[in-house]
């Protein structure tokens, strides 16, 4: 039981109707009625994706047999195993996200995690200008410095959807959905530029003003997805692991008992040492 990170790249997964037929199966029957009703096929195949990463992570991680896995729901949303752990299992956190052409997981043996994986992509009826003008309010002054300062509009909306996925990345990793005060929460980026296929743990966070002890993984994996990881009680984690590590990017072919439907995984190396 380590931490994982998974991207699978659900947009060019392409199911013949048979393995989609499995696939669906293969989840929670209130989940496959949710998965049902998306109108638009690739947001089904993201979402049953995003859910068989997570049975995938219990059955390989927890040893869980694939068809005893329970999950359950937060108040908020936020997944969790409902199965009854032995203690050292009990505090195995995960998260998924699904935006753009990837599913993404985190998880963590110990700490809080969640994970946000942003698309850089026009806005669809106004110009950036004007669309910045209407998110205004999800990001502070401090913020808005950083993302106007890029040098062009598409550097700008690129690091707009950065600081998006970073503050997405906090608030699933403490579970609470929309309502936050997003003005509490500040990132402050760094490096400005992160190069493909690299891990960066630089970025701060500020609640409230006050430096927090959190630890902020970010990762581009292509020239226009973001994935933020957040994680949770930094003095353990401190401890526990290197901050120089290199990221591997190894797609494998999965063993078909792995998962059926998962033909490509991509292993971000997470901190491990
Ligand atoms: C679910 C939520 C937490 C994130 O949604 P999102 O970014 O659109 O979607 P993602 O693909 O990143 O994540 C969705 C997955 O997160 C998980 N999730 C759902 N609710 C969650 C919660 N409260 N906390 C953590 N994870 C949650 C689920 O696995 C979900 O996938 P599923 O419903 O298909 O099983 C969203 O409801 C939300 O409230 N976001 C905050 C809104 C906001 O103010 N954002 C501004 C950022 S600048």
């Amino acid at each position: 039981m380590g931490s994982v990170r998974w991207a699978f790249p659900c947009a060019a997964w392409r199911p013949r109707r048979e393995e989609w037929l499995l696939a669906a199966r293969l989840v929670q029957p209130e989940e496959k009625d949710r998965i049902g009703q998306f109108v638009f096929a690739r947001d089904a195949k993201a979402a049953l994706a995003g859910r068989l990463l997570i049975r995938k992570l219990i059955a390989e991680k927890l040893h869980i047999p694939w068809n005893e896995i329970c999950l359950q729901r937060t108040s908020k949303g936020k997944p969790f195993l409902a199965n009854n752990m032995s203690s050292t299992c009990s505090n195995y956190n995960f998260n998924v996200s699904h935006q753009g052409d990837y599913a993404v997981l985190a998880a963590e043996p110990e700490l809080q995690v969640g994970i946000d994986i942003m698309k850089t992509s026009l806005p669809g009826s106004s110009s950036i200008p004007n669309f910045f003008r209407i998110m205004k309010r999800q990001f502070t002054e401090a913020e808005w410095g950083v993302i106007k300062s890029m040098n062009n509009e598409w550097m700008q909306l690129d690091m707009f959807y950065r600081h998006w996925a970073l503050k997405e990345s906090f608030l699933k990793a403490i579970g609470v959905g929309i309502g936050f005060n997003l003005q509490r929460i500040e990132f402050n980026v760094s490096p400005l530029q992160l190069e493909i296929g690299k891990v960066y743990q630089e970025t701060k966070l500020l609640l409230d003003g006050d430096e927090e002890e959190w630890t902020f993984e970010e990762t581009r994996l292509d020239d226009n997805h973001h994935v933020a990881v957040a994680l949770g009680k930094q003095e353990e984690y401190r401890q526990n692991h290197s901050h120089n590590f290199p990221l591997n990017l190894i797609a494998s072919t999965c063993n078909s008992q792995e998962g059926p439907i998962i033909s490509i995984r991509y292993d971000l190396n997470s901190p491990q040492c």
